[in-house]
């Protein structure tokens, strides 16, 4: 596989050695009930990780990252404890491993560890034990949603590097906005794998609760495609702004509002949206109160810089009345 990857143009493979898969039931006690050179004392469960590791440097060359994904934390009975993680960790590096990964708990792990709940960054904690005893850079991860929190792990000495997964779904320009100093315009994840995790488990495509573009980019482009039927002078020929010059009224400042008023300030209509209550949210109001949902504030934060950034104008503590909306294209 790591050979088809190099083929295929990558860089280098991640080796899952975490999250309670085979690699990972090779190396518990637990789960590894052989009796021959692959099972019993420690170094007989670590051979299987240390083959693959070792057979793929040598298919791949010395120029290709493999990075290993090293379960840290199993939070299950009966997985690996912290001295065998720092033996494994030795061993990996010495089987040719540029990086490793940190994996937090098995899938069968009944504590939280990556929903809302589980604090920003919450498990840095345990790649920084790792830290000094191998030479291979360390990645730490989960729940690392924002800049600063990823700022403030580096210069905390925690890891080398830090790994993202689902912000990118929420966000996949995060990084250059980051660079550029632009945090506020990120659309942040909030955490609630309602539309990434628990789609794949239900064998659907995976995508984003505050990024529903997100794996559907070809279904919903940012500019919508030219009916068969316009002209070539109305097919784009706006750059993008299909709706210049007209005016549209949306009512209600909940998600769904501020995502039609900003979609359709994007494709260059002036909008005017009205909210009855004295702030923009909707029903996220409500649902960031709830414990373990607070960064539902974020979804707000990122639709109320975005519709300023594109000058809609938004009319607080409004009830939109037929008069109001009767001047409006739609
Ligand atoms: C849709 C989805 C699929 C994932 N698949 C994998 C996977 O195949 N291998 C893996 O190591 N982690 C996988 N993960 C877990 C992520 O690598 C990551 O550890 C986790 O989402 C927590 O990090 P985050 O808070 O940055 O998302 C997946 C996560 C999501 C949301
Ligand atoms: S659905 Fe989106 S916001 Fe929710 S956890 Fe997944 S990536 Fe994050």
């Amino acid at each position: 596989a790591a050979v088809l990857a190099r083929e295929a143009g990558y860089d280098g493979v991640e080796v899952m050695g975490s999250e309670g898969y085979l690699i990972n039931q090779f190396l518990a006690s637990e789960t590894n009930l052989r009796a021959d050179q692959w099972g019993g004392d420690f170094e007989r469960r670590c051979r299987f990780p240390e083959a693959i590791l070792s057979r793929m440097r040598e298919a791949v060359g010395e120029d290709f990252l493999i990075m290993y994904r090293l379960s840290m934390l199993d939070l299950v009975a009966g997985g690996s404890n912290w001295e065998e993680i720092e033996r494994l960790a030795q061993r990996v590096e010495r089987a040719g491993t540029n990086i490793i990964n940190t994996g937090i708990g098995w899938h069968e792990a009944r504590i939280p560890t990556i929903a809302t709940m589980v604090p920003r960054g919450g498990f840095r904690f345990v790649t920084k034990k790792l830290m000094g005893a191998v030479n291979v850079p360390l990645v730490t991860t989960n729940r690392f949603n924002d800049p600063a929190t990823c700022e403030e792990a580096l210069a905390e000495g925690c890891a080398d590097m830090i790994s993202m997964a689902r912000p990118f779904l929420a966000d996949p320009h995060l990084v250059k906005k980051a660079r550029l100093s632009r945090a506020k315009d990120i659309n942040t994840c909030i955490g609630c794998n309602q539309a990434c995790l628990d789609h794949v488990f239900k064998r659907k495509v995976s995508s984003c609760l505050v990024n529903p573009r997100a794996c559907h980019e070809s279904d919903f482009p940012a500019i919508p495609r030219p009916e068969a039927s316009q002209s070539a002078a109305d097919r784009g020929g706006q750059g993008g702004k299909q709706l210049a010059g007209r005016r549209i009224a949306v009512v209600g400042g909940g998600p769904a509002g501020m995502s039609a008023a900003l979609e359709r300030a994007r494709l260059g209509a002036d909008v005017v949206l009205f909210e009855r209550q004295a702030q923009l949210g909707g029903q996220f109001l409500l649902a960031q109160h709830i414990p373990g949902k607070f960064e539902f504030n974020e979804t707000i934060r990122y639709f109320e810089t975005q519709l300023a950034h594109l000058g809609v104008d938004v009319r607080l503590g409004t009830v939109a009345t037929t008069e109001d909306v009767a001047a409006f294209d739609e």
